[in-house]
């Protein structure tokens, strides 16, 4: 379970300070699929990287799973970042010129996944991404959809519980969004808490819950 209470980010630029969120209370229940929206500069992907434990904050408290994130060390943070949290990005953000394959085990290198049974797991991924017989094809020769397919099996092949995408269909026309919401609601289905940030009111129909987000306040 996620629960913010109180929390802010402040930017400090000269002498102005600016929240960037402001004293946001929040709570989500494991296994709910959650829109984020607001306008740009709201806050939205703010408050998306203090989930995923990749952003610091200035007052409140941040729980996950009864840890208390505020007093983890980077170390410690970055273990639980990898047992939680999976990332899905707008830009894909894949290795270019490395195979979808590569990109895939890629976060498996950073635990304790024994070495023969990265390609298993990764094309395991892939498979459940309808892509394996894309598995050997550089990224930057694939379709927008085929690479966030790529980026959303990178994001669940180390079976975290909890998946965080930042306008995930932000560079995808209609079709290959809907295809790519379809995946996020199969994955939901099987247990995972989805939080998707979002623009679109057509891709946020398909969460349960909305969170709207305005100058860094839920409203
Ligand atoms: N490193 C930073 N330094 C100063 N201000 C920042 C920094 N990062 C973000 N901000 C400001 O914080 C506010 C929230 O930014 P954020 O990226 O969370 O918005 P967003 O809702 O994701 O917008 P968009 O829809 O355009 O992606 C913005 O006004 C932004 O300018
Ligand atoms: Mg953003």
């Amino acid at each position: 379970m996620i629960n913010l209470k109180g929390v802010s980010k402040i930017y400090r630029i000269n002498d102005i300070s600016f929240h960037a969120l402001d004293h946001v209370n929040l709570e989500i229940n494991d296994g709910e699929m959650i829109a984020i929206q607001g306008r740009s500069g709201a806050g939205k992907s703010t408050l998306l990287h203090i989930l995923g434990c990749l952003d610091t904050f200035d007052t409140g408290t941040y729980t996950l799973n009864s840890i208390d994130i505020g007093s983890q060390s980077t170390a410690k943070l970055a273990h639980i970042r990898n047992s939680t949290i999976g990332f899905v990005l707008q830009d894909f953000s894949l290795i270019n010129h490395k195979t979808a394959l590569y990109n895939v085990k890629a976060p498996m290198l950073f635990n304790k996944t024994p070495f023969f049974e990265m390609k298993k797991k990764a094309m395991g991924a892939l498979y459940d991404m309808g892509i394996p017989e894309q598995a050997e094809k550089d990224v930057l020769k694939m379709s927008g959809g085929q690479r966030q397919r790529v980026a959303i099996a990178r994001a669940i092949v180390n079976d975290t519980p909890v998946i965080l995408a930042d306008e995930p269909t932000g560079n995808l026309d209609s079709t290959t969004a809907d295809e790519i919401m379809q995946i996020f609601v199969k994955l939901h289905k099987q247990g995972k808490t989805i939080i998707i940030v979002t623009h679109d009111d057509h891709i946020a129909s398909f969460c349960d819950r909305i969170i709207k987000i305005s100058d860094g306040k839920i409203v």
